[in-house]
């Protein structure tokens, strides 16, 4: 049986963590991750059959059974993960009965799985639908995308071509749009349903006055959405307050579209 500590699976995340962390998108407990595992990798580090708690999810994910997730803990700093993994991460699959989480390593402290477990399964059960390949659910409190949620109005189109027209990139990244919930209690069965709705048609989502959603197939691809989503959040404050005389259009927008074959929300537009 191999480390667990050496497992790319427990580095990849913990390193991710202390990269957010000094971005300034994680400040205390603020944040998760859930990334999805494939059983026989796992089963290279642990017993599979060593389950050492089982936990109570609150909800059914029968889409689930069997599925192992390596997720951050309830409570626990992102800066802290990297030198102390096993109190701070933790392995767990979803029981035979849809609803209850099996521990098979980490929270050694005793600690629980993050309080925003459901929009994470609820999630990657739409996303796996979407994408057979996504694996990836990470949320976050980046500053200026926080931000834009308290002076912009909380909906997709305004968000996202306020986004598209930051800098040419954007579109490129996120030509799907940006999903946006509006100010909701976290941590419940309720924003997670509403997040999975969302996550149907995007691959991030805005929670108002709270953070941010993104999926994907690895670690890179949802950081990315959303470093980029935070990228163009900054260009609007830095140059918020300023006349800003030059801009993207809606034309230099399909231009750009054309350009990268791009499958975008051209309803977000007004062409
Ligand atoms: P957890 O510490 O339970 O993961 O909560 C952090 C957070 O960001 C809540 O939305
Ligand atoms: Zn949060």
């Amino acid at each position: 049986m191999k480390d667990i500590l050496t497992a790319p699976f427990v580095t990849e995340m913990t390193r991710m963590m202390s990269n957010m962390y000094r971005l300034g998108y994680d400040e205390r407990n603020g944040g998760n991750i859930s990334v999805l595992l494939d059983a026989d990798d796992v089963a290279k580090y642990l017993n599979l059959d060593d389950v050492q708690d089982t936990i109570h999810t609150g909800f059914e994910a029968p889409e689930l059974v069997g599925r192992i997730f390596i997720v951050t803990g309830s409570g626990k700093y992102f800066k802290n993960a990297e030198t102390d993994p096993e109190n701070n991460l933790g392995i767990i699959r979803i029981a035979g009965d849809g609803t209850t989480a099996e521990l098979l390593w980490g929270l050694a402290d005793g600690g629980r799985p993050t309080s925003e477990l459901p929009a994470h399964l609820m999630s990657h059960i739409v996303r796996m639908k979407a994408d057979p390949q996504n694996r990836v659910i990470m949320h976050c409190h980046p500053d200026r995308t926080l931000a834009l949620t308290h002076v912009l109005p909380l909906d997709e189109k305004t968000i996202t071509r306020t986004l598209w027209g930051m800098m040419t990139e954007s579109i490129v990244v996120f030509p799907d749009g940006v999903g946006v919930l509006p100010w909701m209690v976290c941590g419940t069965n309720e924003i997670g349903r509403a997040t999975a709705e969302k996550m149907k048609q995007y691959r991030i989502v805005l929670w108002a006055i709270h953070g941010i959603y993104g999926s994907g197939r690895d670690l890179d691809e949802a950081f990315g959405l959303i470093e980029t989503v935070e990228k163009a959040a900054i260009q609007y404050f830095l140059t918020a307050g300023l006349p800003r005389v030059n801009f993207i259009t809606d034309e230099n927008l399909v231009d750009l579209a054309k350009a990268f074959k791009l499958d975008y929300r051209k309803d977000f537009l007004d062409l």
